[in-house]
């Protein structure tokens, strides 16, 4: 899987064979999609591994969860319309807290459940325009996991609009300040009542199920 999502072509495997998946490094340009993808949390990205995207998220939600907006943004493009939109002294709400990463591909569904799971009443995940990632069509695949992600927390019953996508270019320091308005307002309508259930759906989301009971066969 990782080996597909790559747009780089920088993972090879051989089929069949019982050698895992290799990363040629000269080919790799650091964008994280295939760490976004592997399931066996096989790949490790330097300077942006799981724990830190972890404990930036923990540190982030460890006092008034309920007044942060997380937003993933990445390096290239939001990262800075989110810049520029502060050198312009654009007037926009200021508890966005940003986690950045090379490219928005690199942001792992679980990273945005934790953030579900400690207290964000939303997430806002934000890169670059089609045709705009700096790592071709990375950003293709980020859509294609926040949908399955949305489809996730509708079947959860958490409601999916609590966790926004949104494309901004550093040069759309204008769209980040209402992309945060909007996404302000939508905080705003979270209750407490609501991220108090969502905390309790995805803990028990995660308890082993109990396997079913084995019928046993007459003689
Ligand atoms: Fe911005 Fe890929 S570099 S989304």
């Amino acid at each position: 899987v990782c080996a597909k999502v790559c747009p780089f072509n920088a993972i090879v495997f051989e089929k069949g064979a019982k050698t895992p998946a290799r990363v040629i490094s000269a080919s790799c340009k650091g964008c994280g999609t295939c760490s976004a993808e592997c399931r066996f949390d096989a790949i490790t990205m330097q300077h942006f591994t799981d724990q830190q995207m972890y404990a930036q998220i923990e540190a982030i939600l460890s006092e008034n969860p309920m007044d942060k907006i997380v937003t993933f943004a990445c390096n290239w493009c939001s990262y800075a319309g989110a810049d520029l939109a502060g050198l312009s002294r654009l007037q926009f709400p200021a508890n966005a807290r940003i986690i950045r990463t090379m490219c928005s591909g690199r942001v792992k569904p679980d990273f945005v459940l934790h953030a579900f799971k400690l207290g964000a009443p939303i997430v806002l995940v934000s890169g670059c325009h089609f045709a705009d990632c700096h790592y071709i069509d990375a950003n293709r695949w980020t859509q294609k996991r926040m949908e399955k992600l949305w489809d996730k927390l509708e079947k959860l019953g958490i409601r999916p609009d609590r966790l926004q996508l949104e494309w901004v270019s550093a040069a759309e320091g204008q769209k980040w300040a209402k992309v945060m308005k909007a996404v302000e307002e939508m905080r705003q309508k979270v209750t407490k009542e609501e991220v108090e259930q969502t905390i309790q759906i995805l803990k028990e989301a995660e308890k082993p199920k109990k396997p079913k009971p084995v019928k046993e066969k007459k003689a």
